[in-house]
């Protein structure tokens, strides 16, 4: 169903986050028939462009992202005439009423801040100065979203001032991802899970998000945020919020995030022998083609963790005694993002012991290899007595739905629309992200208090040795990072 006639400008329409995430997303939801006739696509930046040269960013940034089965070019000339161009500066006044002059009062009107952080509080207040803010009006705001609780307040406070709230769209990416959203289908449109789903049942939750890419072109920005700012207190915070939380009673903006928060705040803070800090160094021989994270940043002595584990604790009616397991890191063995709900044993092993301990784990992976596999224990075949063996109930969603499950489109495709739409449940509130920082900051205040330095765990392994330690422990053990 095609959406409303929106006018979008993209500030930094040039820069890496367009080119490669939202004009390629534009262009799919686009051929799927979601853009109406009348939307427009306004890139905005300092970049000395016209539409024609714009343009053909665009079409090279769509063909360099598109898979085969997307970019068809009679589609991409038809999108292409969709897009404008107005060159402008954020910190001053050149090319600001063009851009008013470009925007239809009739369309649903958005404002995507693609550009750094810095330069956020100068558009909003030129938007609001230029005039260019219509009840219907929406920002979009990009990661990261303050470094600490102090920063993201200031932010919130600032977007305040200029828009209300059910206007700002803070993007996580992860709430986007097809199989994100699953997981909330999986847990409440399914009988079967949501009442064993509770400390009960389950002996704990590992959730893994491992990369096996390094810090690619962002040293600077890395280096100051390391993986508790740029992972955890995000991404890796919102799939906790969504595995943890309680049945929201609708699928709705504010139930939901109602939900996520209550958990936030019901999170005790970490102990300091509850999180393990790593920093990848290159195998010996291998510094060429796979180099350290210290030389990846041309900083020797940095002591920025590219990898963390750590056990939480949600301290609630449904959780207690149920730790919750989160890891993330990049330069890893491989790419791989994958919830672990493992199940306590049974209460009685009327088959004795043999073969050692039979347990259930729900794994969810959300990429890649989208799917769900159930480990459960059956009858190793023979004559040879009641002999226990563990195997995989296995479904992945591309073999499930054919075709459309073997190409989820891209969070952003979900996202852009979902603002379009004006639906903000995909979206983070400004009290979801102070709460998130709230739990955050203590922890890195620790660090910096004690000078504690990362582990060094070699690229391409699954993390540091301590890593595993925090597992062997309390007798447990991470699922493996390839499941
Ligand atoms: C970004 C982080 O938000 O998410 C990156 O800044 C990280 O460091 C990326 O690589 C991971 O996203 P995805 O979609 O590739 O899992």
């Amino acid at each position: 169903i095609p959406v409303e006639d929106f006018d979008l400008v993209i500030f930094g329409a040039t820069g890496d986050l367009a080119r490669r995430k939202i004009l390629p997303a534009l262009f799919r939801r686009f051929c799927a028939g979601q853009m109406s006739p009348g939307a427009r696509v306004i890139g905005a930046a300092k970049t000395r462009h016209d539409a024609e040269s714009f343009r053909a960013v665009a079409a090279d940034a769509i063909r360099e992202q598109s898979s085969d089965r997307c970019c068809d070019e009679a589609a991409l000339g038809r999108f292409l005439a969709c897009l404008d161009y107005v060159p402008l500066d954020a910190l001053g006044e050149t090319g600001w009423t063009d851009l008013a002059g470009h925007l239809d009062p009739g369309h649903v009107r958005a404002f995507y801040f693609s550009v750094r952080p810095m330069l956020f509080a100068e558009l909003a207040r030129r938007i609001r100065d230029y005039d260019l803010v219509t009840p219907g009006t929406r920002i979009v705001v990009e990661k990261p979203f303050g470094r600490d609780l102090h920063s993201a307040r200031d932010l919130n406070a600032m977007l305040a001032s200029n828009f209300a709230e059910r206007q700002i769209y803070r993007i996580d990416h992860y709430l986007g991802k097809e199989t994100v959203q699953n997981l909330m289908v999986v847990r409440f449109a399914n009988m079967l899970f949501e009442p064993l789903w509770n400390s009960q049942y389950v002996d704990h939750i590992q959730i893994t998000v491992a990369e096996s890419e390094g810090i690619g072109s962002r040293a600077d920005y890395y280096n100051r945020a390391g993986a508790m700012r740029d992972m955890i207190q995000n991404h890796l915070m919102q799939l906790l919020c969504l595995t943890a939380m309680e049945p929201p009673a609708r699928f709705s903006p504010d139930t939901l995030r109602d939900e996520k928060l209550k958990v936030i705040h019901a999170l005790d803070p970490v102990l300091p022998h509850h999180i393990v800090r790593g920093q990848y160094e290159a195998m010996p021989g291998r510094e060429a083609d796979h180099p350290s994270y210290r030389q990846a940043v041309g900083d020797p002595r940095s002591t920025t963790e590219t990898y963390i584990a750590l056990r939480v604790h949600v301290s609630n009616w449904r959780w207690a005694g149920t730790p919750f397991y989160l890891r993330t890191g990049k330069r890893l063995v491989a790419r791989s993002s994958v919830i672990s709900v493992v199940f306590k044993d049974a209460p009685h092993a009327i088959f004795g012991q043999e073969g050692g301990r039979h347990i259930n784990v729900l794994t969810i992976r959300l990429q890649p290899n989208e799917g769900i596999t159930l480990q459960v224990t059956i009858k190793d075949p023979g004559p040879g007595g009641m002999r226990l063996v563990d195997v995989p109930l296995d479904m992945t969603f591309a073999e499930a739905l054919g075709p459309e499950g073997e190409h989820p489109p891209d969070a952003y495709e979900r996202l852009v629309m979902d603002v379009i739409r004006g639906d903000q449940t995909l979206f983070m509130r400004g009290d979801e992200v102070e709460a998130a920082w709230a739990w955050t900051d203590p922890i890195i205040a620790g660090w910096e208090a004690r000078g504690d330095v990362p582990k060094p765990y070699e690229t391409g392994s699954t993390g540091p040795r301590d890593a595993e330690l925090l597992l062997a422990r309390d007798n447990r053990e991470w699922r493996g990072i390839r499941p």
